[in-house]
């Protein structure tokens, strides 16, 4: 059971609606929140209680038959309305907090969450610093949202800014593919099979690659999206922190003391490519009309809030090199694209080939891990065809877990929070792992902007430009996952 205060400030926006109030509603009926918790919910409109209260019913609406509950649950929140620029307001913050911490027992823990626009981040948490909210009682938590800077530049100045008010174990920095139940699992099918362990090296893995495919579109997101492309928004964040789990060394503990260095080390071990083989190794894309499922869809600069002469890459695709012992000179391919054929994030383990007694070819085993829409895992081996004839042939063995399980599992939101209550920052991004992508990153967004690297063309519906595939055809090798569409549409 845990006690805290909630401060969230961006109480009226849509991150608030649609993830945090039902995550905080799971825990509150999984009873790690039970009745010694509150929630301030902050923001500029002048919103009462009841009418915040309102708002958050509506949240968890779809989450519960009992109107009791919901009404029990939402009792917990409180709204006071806020101009993060103004002092005064932290002061009303901070009697507020002082209140419910007395009427709900909290023990002074103080959990806070900046759901809104980064610039606001420094201020608000100088405020906290300066009008004593942050007073060194009970624990005290600092949750933000991505993106953590733009470049290395301006995530220095924010986290320069924000630890003038909390250490670096008190900021939770959120990678919701943390929170995926697959993402968390690849911990232990790497590090739970002895079959695995002995056998995740340079020595037998030929190449690991990435897919993070989705079929939407920027949606309302052009005016955001259109500042920032594929390779911030996904690369930068999602992509790295999975190759680290993948790539990392085995820790001597699952702690986060333990687990965030050897994380650290391979990003910190990230190959740095000039510019030369920025061209050679980076593919940046944009999607033309097409259709996906009988649907049409416009061109990228065809949608809403997006340059009409836009060259911002809506597919971003490469190879990474780890300079590790382990994994020295083992490409690791990745794919992230808007309007691809199919929402698929997957992750392919290629083994190495060995010598065979056998005349003819066998396939390398791979390990494939489905992390999302359907969340399991598959490793495909070689076993003996039917029949008199001696003749191999590859197998999959694949496990899928069922949808009810993963219907009551956890959503990603639900077990940071739970996380955070718990002290827990295994499953978030700590400042060097932020500072090692960014600065490979920022190379190859100049190399970009510097016009290096030719802007490529994909159909919508197609799984990305041909350079991504030629991409891999140079290292001698091919994406393993090529959904069918994508033959059709190729040419
Ligand atoms: C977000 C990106 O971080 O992740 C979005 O900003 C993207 O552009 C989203 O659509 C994908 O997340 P998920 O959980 O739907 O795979």
């Amino acid at each position: 059971m845990s006690k805290a205060v909630f401060t969230i400030f961006g109480a009226s926006g849509d991150l608030a609606k649609r993830k945090l109030y039902p995550s905080l509603f799971r825990l509150y009926k999984s009873g790690v929140l039970t009745e010694n918790f509150a929630v301030i919910g902050t923001a500029r409109r002048p919103w009462t209680k009841d009418f915040f209260e309102g708002v958050v019913l509506d949240a968890i609406a779809d989450l519960t038959t009992s109107k009791t509950e919901a009404q029990q649950f939402a009792s917990h929140f409180y709204y006071q309305s806020h101009d993060v620029e103004d002092a005064a307001h932290y002061h009303t913050l901070k009697v507020l907090q002082e209140d419910l911490c007395k009427r709900y027992e909290t023990d002074h823990n103080k959990v806070f969450f900046l759901a809104m626009a980064p610039q606001f981040f420094g201020t608000i948490a100088s405020h906290l610093k300066s009008e004593a909210i942050v007073d060194g009682q009970g624990f005290e938590r600092l949750i933000i949202e991505k993106p953590f800077g733009t470049d290395l530049t301006s995530a220095k100045a924010l986290n320069q800014a924000l630890s003038e008010t909390f250490n670096e174990d008190q900021i939770f920095r959120i990678d919701h593919y943390l929170g995926k139940e697959m993402i968390q699992n690849i911990f232990a099918v790497r590090f739970a099979n002895i079959l695995f362990e002995h056998v995740w090296n340079r020595d037998f893995i030929d190449n690991i690659q990435i897919t993070f495919a989705e079929s939407i579109g920027v949606e309302d997101r052009g005016g955001y999206y259109d500042q920032s492309g594929a390779l911030k928004d996904m690369v930068q964040n999602h992509i790295l922190q999975v190759l680290s789990i993948l790539a990392m060394d085995k820790p001597a503990s699952f702690s986060s003391a333990d687990v965030l260095p050897e994380k650290i080390k391979v990003l910190e071990n990230l190959r740095m490519p000039d510019d030369k083989l920025i061209v050679e190794n980076f593919v940046r894309g944009q999607y033309q009309a097409g259709h996906i499922n009988e649907n049409d869809y416009p061109a990228y600069i065809d949608e809403a809030s997006v340059a009409p002469d836009s060259k911002t890459e809506t597919f971003a695709s490469g190879v990474f090199f780890v300079d590790t012992e382990r994994f020295q000179d083992v490409p690791f391919f990745f794919r992230t694209g808007k309007r691809l054929t199919e929402k698929g994030t997957r992750i392919n383990i290629v083994f190495k080939n060995d010598a065979n007694i056998f005349s003819q070819e066998v396939a390398q085993n791979i390990l494939t891990i489905y992390i999302q829409p359907t969340e399991g895992f598959s490793l495909q081996v070689n076993g003996k065809e039917v029949g008199k004839n001696f003749a191999i042939e590859p197998v999959k063995l694949d496990f899928r877990h069922d949808a009810d399980a993963l219907g009551n599992s956890p959503e990603a939101y639900e077990k940071l929070m739970y996380d955070v209550l718990n002290g827990d920052s295994t499953n978030f991004s700590h400042w060097h792992e932020v500072k090692a992508s960014w600065t490979l990153i920022d190379e190859v967004v100049k190399a970009w902007q510097a016009d290096k690297t030719p802007l490529s063309y994909y159909k919508a519906g197609s799984m990305g430009p041909r350079e991504s595939f030629d991409l891999l055809e140079k290292y001698g090798t091919s994406w393993i996952w090529q959904p069918d569409v994508w033959y059709r549409d190729r040419d």
